[in-house]
């Protein structure tokens, strides 16, 4: 529950883009206030990573619930399939939106979106290699890392409001710090939940 919660950020934020798209799609003209033209300029790029980003946002607390892996391990399975190949699509399509799209933000928000999105994909391509090799705990850190870093947009989005309520700024330095605080948050709070659960 906390995690879709948490989710719900980044949720938000892409059913509002998808409607905007999909309304400029029926209309044959970039909706009134749609502020991001390059979405339609690139949208195969923009779908393959807004489409695999909700699911792997919406189907990620039930590939950690104990729960289903315990009643429906087939669920845990397919799904996961389903969850991993999003991840490792969103993830790529992000770095290549981060390379072509006008930049938001400064150097720090580029370099930053860059690593964790190869650090993303990483961790989902480690998950699966941990698995196959029957190797479950591995799994479960390296997927646990993978969720941590994918829900990352959410904290960054959710930082925005009480460091704008404090500086009232919204511009290219806030941006920079903003999103490499939200990235950097998730992963320690990950490092942190594996810990205590090894202890
Ligand atoms: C490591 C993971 C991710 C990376 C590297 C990444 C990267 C990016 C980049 C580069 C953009 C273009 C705008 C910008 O430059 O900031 C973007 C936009 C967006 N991403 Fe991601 N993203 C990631 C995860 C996700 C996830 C999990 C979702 C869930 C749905 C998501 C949803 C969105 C949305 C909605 C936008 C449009 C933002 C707007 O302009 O309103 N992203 N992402």
């Amino acid at each position: 529950m906390a995690l879709w919660a948490l989710g719900l950020a980044i949720l938000f934020n892409a059913a509002f883009r998808l409607i905007g798209i999909a309304e400029g799609l029926s209309t044959g003209a970039i909706p009134v206030g749609f502020d991001a033209p390059h979405y339609f300029e690139h949208l195969p790029l923009t779908l393959t990573h807004l489409v695999p980003g909700l699911l792997f946002v919406l189907l990620g607390p039930l590939q950690f619930s104990s729960h289903v892996r315990q009643q429906w391990p087939l669920v845990h399975r397919v799904s996961g399939r389903l969850w991993a190949t999003c991840g490792l699509l969103l993830g790529v399509a992000g770095v290549v939106m981060n390379k072509w799209f006008p930049p938001v933000g400064g150097p720090l928000k580029y370099w930053s979106t860059h690593l964790f999105g190869i650090a993303l994909v990483m961790c989902i391509a480690l998950g699966i290699a941990a698995i196959l090799g029957g190797r479950v705990d591995r799994h479960r850190r390296w997927m646990v890392r993978a969720f941590a870093i994918g829900l990352a947009p959410s904290t960054q989005r959710l930082l925005f409001f009480p460091v704008f309520a404090v500086t009232g700024r919204i511009d290219e330095q806030v941006i920079d710090v903003v999103m490499s605080v939200g990235w950097v948050v998730n992963v320690v709070a990950a490092e942190l939940i594996l810990w205590r659960a090894s202890r």
